[in-house]
């Protein structure tokens, strides 16, 4: 027996698919799933590149895990993702004890690799082809990742699933590595996109993600020069009849267009959650960031959900202390903050990434201390407006999806599927609701009256009368 493979997965969305990718194909290739690293002949790390911590983290779990090579010299570690396509041969250099390399456009290759390292070939490497070395067509194709296999074993939960509807990136945000790591931007067909959508329907999935970096830009041109847009395709995607629920991220502000937004208004199961990252309150930060927008465009695309669909809940992305950012453009980020209202804001240090053109550019010239005050600061500022905002719900009934018991409730050994535990689910806007229940529970839908709320939870219990949900 030496198929035992483990895997730990960090970043986005993208990262969480592809391990459950890849994981089905090796299943398929004779592998079981482990628990530990401790008990696996093969270690796989999913890595992502984001920010330089995220790489860190990465770096110190396998400096963990060359000790296992002591006890089992066979033993095969891997690193994939993106620090992976990053990095290529500067993680053999340092961490020498890594066997096998494969960026994320590369992971159908695994199995082969695998069995070469296995079979006394050395280290193996897989990585897709740099911006520069080749025509856009052939780097395009070094980075489609293979025909995906699914497993409901390896998701969070068997009723829900992310869906890869567009490949990398080609915003060139100044401060990114996605568009080296992921490659140029590319819609996949929406023939694809269905097949997977009705496999996953089969396999009792209620709600799909679909992922892309700039999501609602996706854009496919068949060959007769026709174009299916996000709004067609999610047209498409509605008319699947085990599919209950289908969300989207991430956004891009400049292509939440008018008639998308009405499609989603149109379309009951679409759920009128947009996470729609800003970056910055500042037109300068902006503009330094190359994100290609204004905030007077991003409170027009504002003043247009709010007109075509007023319940709609948005949530950003800021990134705190770019190159350049002063206390004034600072305050402009937490005005922007206290106009949107935003459902939830995820808060990002500024972090130098080698490749790209702010780093080549732009000096890093905020101090570390700084960066953390303005975290912590608009955090706070966030924290109070959702709170707010929350407490509003107090009273009112909403429909969730169960996903199944609270980490609380998982800490604790009580197995029992009839004991009462606190369990978790979310409504269609994303909004995180706990109550008491059962396990039995997970994967319906019920409706919850709201007793009361903090700032990224609503807490409620189940009501037993029928009523109208609001569905928020
Ligand atoms: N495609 C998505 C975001 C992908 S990365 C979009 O355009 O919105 C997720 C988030 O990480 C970004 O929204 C940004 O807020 C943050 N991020 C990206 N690069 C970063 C860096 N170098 N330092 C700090 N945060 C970063
Ligand atoms: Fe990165 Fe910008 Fe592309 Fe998002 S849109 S992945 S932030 S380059
Ligand atoms: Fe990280 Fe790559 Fe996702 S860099 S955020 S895992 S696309």
């Amino acid at each position: 027996m030496n198929k035992r493979v483990y895997i730990q997965t960090v970043g986005c969305q993208m990262n969480v698919l592809d391990s459950e990718m890849v994981i089905a194909d090796l299943k398929r290739h004779g592998y079981t799933v482990v628990d530990t690293p401790a008990q696996a002949d093969c270690v796989l790390y999913n890595t992502c590149s984001v920010r330089e911590h995220a790489e860190e983290k990465v770096y110190s779990a396998l400096g963990k895990v060359k000790l296992h090579k002591k006890d089992n010299e066979n033993k095969i570690i891997g690193v994939m993702g993106c620090m992976a396509q990053k990095d290529q041969e500067i993680i053999f250099k340092r961490a020498p004890y890594v066997d096998l390399v494969v960026g994320p456009g590369q992971l159908h290759t695994i199995p082969t690799l695998l069995n070469k390292i296995k079979n006394g070939e050395g280290r193996q490497m897989a990585v897709s082809l740099a911006r520069n070395e080749g025509s856009q067509a052939t780097i395009a194709r070094s980075h489609e990742t293979f025909d995906p296999l699914r497993d409901p074993t390896m998701r969070p939960t068997p009723f829900q699933a992310y869906l890869r509807i567009q490949i990398g990136c080609d915003k060139f945000c100044t401060y990114c590595v996605v568009p080296n790591t992921r490659g140029p931007e590319q819609g996949r067909s929406p023939e694809q996109i269905l097949a997977e959508a009705n496999v996953l329907a089969e396999q009792g999935c209620l709600e799909i993600t679909l992922l892309g970096q700039t999501v609602n830009s996706y854009k496919f041109k068949h060959e007769d020069g026709s174009v299916t847009d996000m709004s067609s395709l999610l047209e498409q995607l509605h008319e699947i009849e085990g599919i209950k629920r289908i969300k989207f991220v991430t956004n891009y502000p400049k292509d939440m267009t008018e008639r998308l937004l009405e499609t989603i208004r149109d379309l009951p199961k679409v759920s009128p959650y947009l996470h729609v990252p800003a970056q910055s309150g500042s037109d300068d930060v902006l503009k330094r960031m190359k994100r290609g927008y204004t905030i007077a465009d991003y409170m027009a695309m504002m003043e247009r959900i709010e007109r075509i669909l007023p319940e709609a809940a948005i949530s950003s992305d800021f990134i705190v202390g770019f190159c350049g950012e002063t206390e004034e453009d600072f305050q402009k980020t937490i005005e922007l903050v206290k106009r949107c209202r935003f459902k939830q804001c995820f808060i990002f240090q500024y972090s130098v990434r080698p490749g790209t053109k702010a780093s080549e550019r732009l000096e890093d010239d905020i101090p570390l201390e700084a960066k953390a005050r303005r975290n912590n600061e608009l955090l706070a500022v966030h924290d109070e407006i959702a709170k707010e905002d929350n407490l509003k719900f107090v009273g009112k009934t909403v429909e969730v999806l169960v996903e199944g018991p609270s980490k609380r409730a998982k800490r604790s050994d009580d197995f029992d599927d009839a004991h009462v535990v606190q369990m978790i689910g979310r409504t269609t806007c994303d909004r995180i609701v706990v109550f008491d229940g059962n396990r039995r529970q997970a994967g319906q839908f019920l409706n919850i009256t709201i007793d009361d709320a903090s700032s990224h939870t609503l807490v409620g219990r189940v009501k037993t009368v029928e009523v109208v949900s609001i569905g928020m």
